[in-house]
C-alpha cells in the first residue's frame, strides 16, 4: 500500500499529539511531534540565557543544535545535541516561552528545513501549528482539531495530575489561551486551519473517537 503524510494542526492541549500517536501506531508510521523542536531549542536557550526575542542569536545556537526525535519502548524521546530532553521540554518554563521562540521567522525556516527532510519518505504522521499550511502543505491528509479552552485545560489539569505535577486550572485556561493568541498572531506561518483540512471538535468526542474519525479519513484514500 502506498505511504502517505497525515498533517494534524490546532490550538494548544486539543489531544494533537494522543491522537497522533494512536494513528501512526495503527498505521505503522513515524510519529512526529515538532512542539517538542520548538521546545527543545527553547530549553537550550533558557539554559543559555539566550533571550528568546532575539532572533539573531537563536539562529546561531540552532545552527550548532542537534534535535533527534527517536523512537523507544517507552515511547518518542526527544534528545537535544544527543541528552535526553523528553520531560525538560514539558516544564512550564519552557511552555511559557516557547511561543516567543516560534515567533521568529528564522528560527521558524531551520525548523520547517529540519520537518520536511523527516516527512521527505511518508508514513508520517506530524502534529503542529503549521504542518498542513507551510511544513507539507501537500499531505494527503490535513486535519484540524480544536476544542473549547474549558475542555483543553480540563484535560491538561487532569494529565498534570495523574503525573503528580502541580497544577491550577485557572492558571492553565490563562497560560493555554495566551499561547494561542501568540501562535494566531504572528506573521510567520501563524495557527491557522488550511482551507482543505477537515475540522474536527473534540471537546465532546473521546480520544477514540477523534482516531477513528482521522482513520476514517485516511482509508477513503488509501
Ligand atoms: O505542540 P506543542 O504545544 O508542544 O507546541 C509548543 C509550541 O511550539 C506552540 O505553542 C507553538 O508556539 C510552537 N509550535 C509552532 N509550530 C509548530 C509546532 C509548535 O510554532 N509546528
Amino acid at each position: 500500500t502506498k505511504k502517505i503524510a497525515i498533517a494534524i494542526d490546532g490550538p494548544a492541549a486539543a489531544g494533537k499529539s494522543t491522537v497522533a500517536k494512536i494513528v501512526a501506531n495503527k498505521l505503522s508510521y513515524i510519529y512526529i511531534d515538532t512542539g517538542a523542536m520548538y521546545r527543545a531549542i527553547t530549553l537550550k536557550a533558557l539554559e543559555n540565557s539566550v533571550d528568546v526575542n532575539n532572533e539573531q542569536e537563536l539562529v546561531e545556537i540552532l545552527e550548532t543544535t542537534s534535535i533527534k526525535l527517536v523512537q523507544s519502548e517507552e515511547g518518542q524521546r526527544v534528545l537535544l545535541d544527543d541528552r535526553d530532553v523528553t520531560l525538560d521540554i514539558r516544564t512550564s518554563e519552557v511552555t511559557n516561552n516557547v511561543s516567543y521562540v516560534a515567533q521568529h521567522p528564522k528560527v521558524r525556516e531551520d525548523m520547517v528545513a529540519r520537518q520536511q527532510q523527516l516527512a521527505e519518505a511518508r508514513g508520517v504522521v506530524m502534529d503542529g501549528r503549521d504542518i498542513g499550511t507551510k511544513v507539507i502543505p501537500d499531505a494527503e491528509v490535513k486535519i484540524f482539531l480544536i476544542a473549547s479552552v474549558e475542555e483543553r485545560a480540563k484535560r491538561r489539569h487532569v494529565e498534570n495530575i495523574n503525573k503528580g505535577f502541580p497544577s491550577d486550572l485557572e492558571q492553565l485556561k490563562k497560560e493555554i489561551e495566551k499561547r494561542d493568541l501568540i501562535d494566531s498572531e504572528r506573521e510567520a506561518s501563524p495557527l491557522v486551519k488550511a482551507e482543505d483540512a477537515v475540522e474536527i471538535d473534540t471537546t465532546s468526542l473521546s480520544i477514540q473517537d477523534v482516531a477513528d474519525q482521522i482513520l476514517h479519513q485516511v482509508q477513503k484514500i488509501l
